[in-house]
This record gives structure tokens, C-alpha cells and sequence, in this order.
């Protein structure tokens, strides 16, 4: 039976480097011979043009019946009237709420050919392979109440309510800790449990989720501390797991660490090994239409769809999902595109957000292209 995916391109810039994805997806099937069905639908902005909410029933029902999904980037300045309930990034969060994305896996991974273009000195980044597993279902992003009150005074208030159930927590430290496991076996939890009760309690739970995993050396950080450890030094980093709101900030501080935020994919999977798979970055309306944007996110986040969701025998819970896969044709499809991009990059194509002298500047479908050629002529 052929394997479906739900193609959710977005707003700005989502819908030209998704453009670049597909061509890459297609050339990917020709080559392997992958059994691929690929359906599409509207999100973010565009769905609000369109139905007047950011994510539709029709929509959410393709979502939960396709194997993986690829999702672009939402929101820009159009939308920003919208109230907070229909803000065309509502229809992100629904989506990973609702199929229960919880853990998004974030890697920051330097490809040698960009350490110049990295903010810092080369030497602080070369080598740099950091996964960054962030909780992406709970914390305050959605917790209750929120709102904004009326005092007595008639003073406004707004408010957030930052929460965790154990349950939450020792789900997404397995995931760490499995990914941990099968990488350089070092985990960073990373709290702020001088002052968050709640985090106070995150801790605990991932200390006591780690006697499950002795091979693996445990290490705590306030978030404060590990913002700044990140630009410091980041390679005494292997996997950092947080919640949801300083994996959202941390994962863009990392990202730019590789170089540009738009080389970086990511995962987001539930028990099920579904999975919805989107670059790093956002919409950047400021690009939008012009052929600039970097589309080697959205090229990578296809590669880690086939492998994570898509390839045979792969499962998050008992850590399978996170290792090097079978040799599953969509594993081998996964490694060919990236081994594609670092060629790519290896014959000096660059988008403007790496570009560095002596490279060619390319741009948005250029890049597509020259990622096609090499997958189909390596
Ligand atoms: C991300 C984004 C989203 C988030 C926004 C678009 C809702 O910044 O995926 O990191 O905050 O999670
Ligand atoms: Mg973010």
C-alpha cells in the first residue's frame, strides 16, 4: 500500500521552498523507487483566507490519516489583526495538540562547508552536532487558564499558566534519553527550578526517569545558564531536553549557531510514530516571493519524514526511530538527500542567508534544482 503524505506548505515562504521539497520527493521516488502518495491542504493564513480558520476539520482529518506530514512555516503581517484563538500559528499548535506531537527533535548540526558563515568563530562550531528534544504538547503554551482580565482598578492583566504533569515529563525523557543512547550518551536537562515550581518537579522526574539509563551521564542547567553555555561553548552539548517554551527559544539560538536557521529540520512525533516534519524557521514575509529563501530546511525535513515516519520497523518508543535506520528504501532515500545538500554545498551553491566569499548565490528553485541533480547523478 502506498505510504500518503499530507503536504502543508503555509504562508510566506513555505509555499517555494515546499515547491523545492517536492521536486526533491519526486526525484527521491524515481530513483528508489518509493511508493509515495502525496495529498495537499491549506494552513495558517492561507487556510484563514480560505475558510476563515487557520486549520480546518478537513484538513485536521487528512493530517491523522497520513503517515508524515510536511509543513512549511505560518504567519505573517497580513494576519496580525486576527485575534489570539485564530493567529494563523494557532493552526500549528492545533495540529501537533491534537495528533499529540509531543516530542520535537531538533537537531543543530554544523555542515563543515558553513562554519564560516556561523555568527561565531569557527572554531567554537566545527563539529557542532547538538539535538535539541523539546516537549511540544503541554507547558505554557497551552496551559489554563490564559487570558487577558480586567482589574477592579480597570487595569489590564494578562496571564499564562505554565504546567506539567509527570506523565508529560517522563515521556519526553525517555525520548531523550533513548536519543542520548544512541548518540554521544550525555543529556543536559535544562530547567529553571530556582524559581518554577514546575520545573522544580521536571527536574525530579528526569532524575528519577534516569535510573532506567546509567549508561547515559545526566546533567541539569538552568535555562538562563544554558543560553549563555550555548554561545559560549556549545559543543559540550550532545542532547538538551527542555519544555516547550525554552526549547522554542533555545532551538533558534542553536540553529544559529550552524550557520543560518534556515539549514535546520525538525521532527515532531507521537507514540505513534506519526510524525509532522518542518524547518526550524518561520515564514519570513520579508522574502516572501522573491527566490531568496534557503529551501535546504524543508529539503532536510523531508529526508528525516522518510527516515522517522515513513521507513519500516522504526519506533519512537523503543528509541528505533531515533537510531541510523534499516535499509529500508526511505532510509536510503534519507541519506541520499542529504548527502545531496552537503554536495551542494561541497560545489559552492549558496542561498544569500549562508552565502560567504567565493561562493555562487543562488537562489530559491536554483538550489531545488541543484539538490535534484545531485541526488539523481550522485
Ligand atoms: C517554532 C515556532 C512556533 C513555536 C510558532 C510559529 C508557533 O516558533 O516552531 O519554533 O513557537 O513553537
Ligand atoms: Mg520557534
Amino acid at each position: 500500500m502506498s505510504k500518503q503524505i499530507l503536504c502543508l506548505p503555509g504562508d510566506g515562504i513555505g509555499p517555494e521552498i515546499m515547491a523545492e521539497a517536492l521536486k526533491v520527493l519526486d526525484a527521491a521516488k524515481l530513483r528508489f523507487g518509493l511508493d509515495i502518495e502525496v495529498s495537499h491542504g491549506l494552513v495558517g493564513g492561507a487556510a484563514i483566507d480560505q475558510y476563515g480558520v487557520p486549520l480546518s476539520d478537513e484538513t485536521l482529518t487528512l493530517a491523522r490519516n497520513s503517515d508524515g506530514i510536511l509543513f512549511g512555516a505560518v504567519g505573517g503581517p497580513k494576519w496580525d489583526d486576527q485575534p489570539m484563538a485564530n493567529r494563523p500559528e494557532k493552526g500549528l499548535l492545533q495540529l501537533r495538540s491534537a495528533l499529540d506531537l509531543f516530542a520535537n527533535l531538533r537537531p543543530a548540526m554544523l555542515f563543515p562547508q558553513l562554519a564560516d558563515a556561523s555568527s561565531l568563530k569557527p572554531e567554537l562550531v566545527a563539529g557542532l552536532d547538538i539535538l535539541i528534544v523539546r516537549e511540544l504538547t503541554g507547558g505554557i503554551y497551552f496551559g489554563d487558564p490564559r487570558g487577558v482580565r480586567t482589574l477592579e482598578n480597570g487595569e489590564r492583566e494578562g496571564y499564562n499558566t505554565y504546567v506539567y504533569r509527570e506523565s508529560e515529563i517522563r515521556r519526553i525523557a525517555k525520548v531523550a534519553f533513548e536519543a542520548a543512547r544512541k548518540r554521544g550518551r550525555r543529556l543536559c536537562s535544562v530547567d529553571k527550578s530556582n524559581v518554577l515550581e514546575v520545573t522544580g518537579l521536571w527536574r525530579e522526574v528526569v532524575i528519577a526517569e534516569s535510573a532506567s539509563y546509567h549508561d547515559v551521564e545526566l546533567s541539569h542547567m538552568y535555562v538562563d545558564n544554558a543560553a549563555m553555555q550555548l554561545v559560549r561553548a556549545p559543543k559540550q552539548f550532545d542532547v538538551m531536553v527542555t519544555g516547550n517554551m525554552f526549547g522554542d527559544i533555545l532551538s533558534d539560538c542553536a540553529a544559529m549557531l550552524t550557520g543560518s536557521i534556515g539549514m535546520l529540520p525538525s521532527a515532531s512525533l507521537n507514540e505513534k510514530n506519526q510524525g509532522m516534519y518542518e524547518p526550524v524557521h518561520g515564514s519570513a514575509p520579508d522574502i516572501a516571493g522573491q527566490n531568496k529563501a534557503n529551501p535546504l530546511a524543508q529539503i532536510l525535513s523531508l529526508a528525516m519524514l522518510l527516515r522517522y515516519s515513513l521507513a519500516d520497523g522504526s519506533s519512537l518508543a523503543d528509541g528505533s526511530a531515533l537510531a541510523d535506520g534499516s535499509a529500508s528504501g526511505e532510509n536510503i532515500a534519507a541519506e541520499a538527500i542529504e548527502k545531496a545538500v552537503s554536495d551542494v554545498l561541497d560545489k559552492g551553491y549558496r542561498t544569500r542567508d549562508i552565502a560567504s566569499d567565493g561562493c555562487q548565490v543562488v537562489g530559491t528553485a536554483e538550489m531545488g534544482d541543484a539538490v535534484v541533480d545531485c541526488l539523481l547523478n550522485a
